[in-house]
């Protein structure tokens, strides 16, 4: 049983009442989530915790199962409290109905380059099934490393578990994390291989950044207000910040890391799904199809990045020693796994141009980094100064332009800040901002980013989730940058140094000023 009864609230372990989370449409189908790289970081740190809370907040489907597999040889109570472990540590629930939850969390140990390890699972599942009445509804989430995501789906396909509505299979469908491939080829022929085992409606390519709550707002920001779409555009607008600032440094994925880089890590997702969101056309209908749509056409029209003038539009760095809150930090070449030669980026900023009707001319400013001061993600905004000045007699210098700001993380706000008069006897203006928080009068919990991609999963929507032509066309459009910058004569001499703890390299100031990047 759920622990929870059935009026709208669940009580917590003080005895006081958690409010019921996150109304959703209708029942959810019971369904089997396998995780394959069960033993690894993303199960631990973010899976667990993301179904445990869905758990809590009784938004998970009545059965439900959780199936984790991996090399290594576990019994389920061990992986249970493996598990367990990780959610104390890698979240703030409250784990007192983790026995619960736990009670629904099997292991399987499974060899993926075995075709008969895959065929005893396929065995353990339909068992499994009939003993929990999951109904042949299976996710298998690849948690694993990129390398094997192809010989894992090569694999379940042989088994016949992802046929749908075949032999005690409902439906089946496959969560692919990040990077999807590492270049546009080995992305085509991951595709290809998907694609042998599952249709394009099975696959759920998850991006984290599109699933949080302030991105998501980004559709309804734009098209659920009359007042800012006719702004949006060229005649308005003069240019548009995206920026994805960390403080954490590379910590211990240099195996990963110093391959990819910030633009494949960073740029080639994340950063060119906040481009797209921000500068689609409204889609006819708030649906899956509709807005990957939208994000596809966007995709299409980025302008070829001219890598002849690589130094106009294009600064990448790498953090070296420096201090973030008063703390110490190493470079990037003294981080475990690091080639003390690296020339990976850990910084990049990108100027880009979309070449259409609505954004001809407008530079878009993608902006990532690592050791950066604070954590902060944002759009920003800025609109073209006023036309004329009639305060040009009183006052000196250029009003300001009008900025929206769109806060995506950790804080969560937009701002819009604009002229007033101060007050008093002498004509002056001050620029104030205009703030809405968005959590502002709202009491209920909210479903972080896995929580949510997962749940999508679970009701079969791809609203969120990458389409194979966006992959593709994005990969298309990073590589003959990656390639310029990792084949020119000099990588090193391209990637510029800076201090931990800085806002990137002093060359960034060549292509637009700190503050409209990161905020003053
Ligand atoms: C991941 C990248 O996709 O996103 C990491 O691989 C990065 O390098 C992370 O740190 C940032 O995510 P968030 O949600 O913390 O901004």
């Amino acid at each position: 049983m759920p622990p929870y009864d059935d009026d709208q609230t669940m009580p917590d372990t003080k005895g006081q009442s958690l409010p019921l989370a996150c109304p959703i449409d209708g029942p959810l189908a019971p369904c089997t989530i396998v995780i394959f790289g069960a033993s690894g970081d993303l199960t631990a740190r973010k899976l667990i915790p993301a179904l445990y809370n869905l758990f809590l907040n009784r938004t998970l489907p009545e059965p439900f199962a959780v199936i984790g597999c991996a090399r290594t040889e576990l019994d389920d109570s061990l992986f249970r409290e493996k598990l367990r472990q990780g959610c104390a540590e890698h979240s703030t629930h409250d784990l007192s109905h983790w026995p619960e939850f736990a009670r629904r969390i099997h292991y399987k140990a499974v060899d993926y380059q075995s075709r008969d390890s895959l065929n005893e699972l396929a065995t353990f599942l339909r068992r499994q099934d009939a003993r929990s009445g999951t109904g042949g509804n299976r996710i298998f989430y690849l948690a694993t490393p990129p390398n094997v995501y192809a010989t894992v789906a090569e694999h379940l396909g042989l088994t016949g578990l992802t046929a749908e509505e075949q032999d005690g299979n409902g439906w089946a469908r496959v969560v692919i994390e990040k990077p999807f491939s590492f270049d546009l080829d080995s992305a085509v022929s991951l595709n290809r291989t998907l694609g042998r085992s599952f249709a394009e409606k099975q696959i759920f390519r998850i991006d984290h950044y599109v699933a949080k709550e302030t991105v998501q707002n980004l559709l309804m920001f734009r098209f659920a207000n009359a007042i800012f779409e006719p702004l949006w555009n060229r005649n308005y607008i003069e240019s548009v910040s995206i920026t994805a600032a960390e403080t954490i440094g590379v910590e211990h994925r240099a195996g990963y890391y110093e391959q990819s880089g910030v633009l494949r890590d960073m740029f080639q997702n994340h950063m060119l799904q906040l481009l797209a969101m921000t500068a689609m056309e409204p889609p006819s209908r708030f649906a899956a199809d509709h807005v990957r749509d939208e994000k596809v056409k966007i995709f299409r029209s980025l302008r070829p990045f001219p890598v002849d003038r690589l130094d106009d539009l294009l600064v990448l760095g790498q953090y070296q020693a420096g201090h973030i809150g008063g703390q110490p930090c190493r470079a990037y070449r003294d981080e475990p796994g690091v080639s003390p030669e690296s020339v990976t980026p850990t910084f990049a900023i990108m100027k880009v141009y979309i070449e259409n009707w609505r954004w001809q001319g407008v530079p878009f400013y993608l902006a990532s980094g690592k050791r950066l001061p604070r954590k902060v993600t944002r759009i920003s905004i800025r609109f073209r100064k006023i036309p004329h000045s009639m305060f040009r007699n009183v006052l000196q210098g250029d009003a300001p332009a009008n900025q929206l700001i769109l806060g995506i993380q950790p804080e969560e706000y937009i701002a819009l800040s604009f002229q007033t008069k101060n007050p008093g006897a002498k004509v002056c203006l001050r620029t104030v901002r205009m703030d809405f928080d968005y959590l502002r009068d709202y009491t209920g919990p909210g479903l972080d980013a896995y929580e949510k991609a997962l749940l999508d999963c679970i009701q079969g929507d791809h609203m969120l989730f990458w389409r194979q032509d966006g992959v593709e066309l994005c990969w298309a459009f990073m590589m003959p940058v990656i390639n310029a910058c990792e084949q020119c004569s000099d990588p090193a001499g391209r990637l510029k140094p800076y201090p931990a703890g800085t806002w990137g390299p002093a060359e960034t100031g060549r292509l637009i000023k700190d503050s409209l990047l990161w905020g003053d």
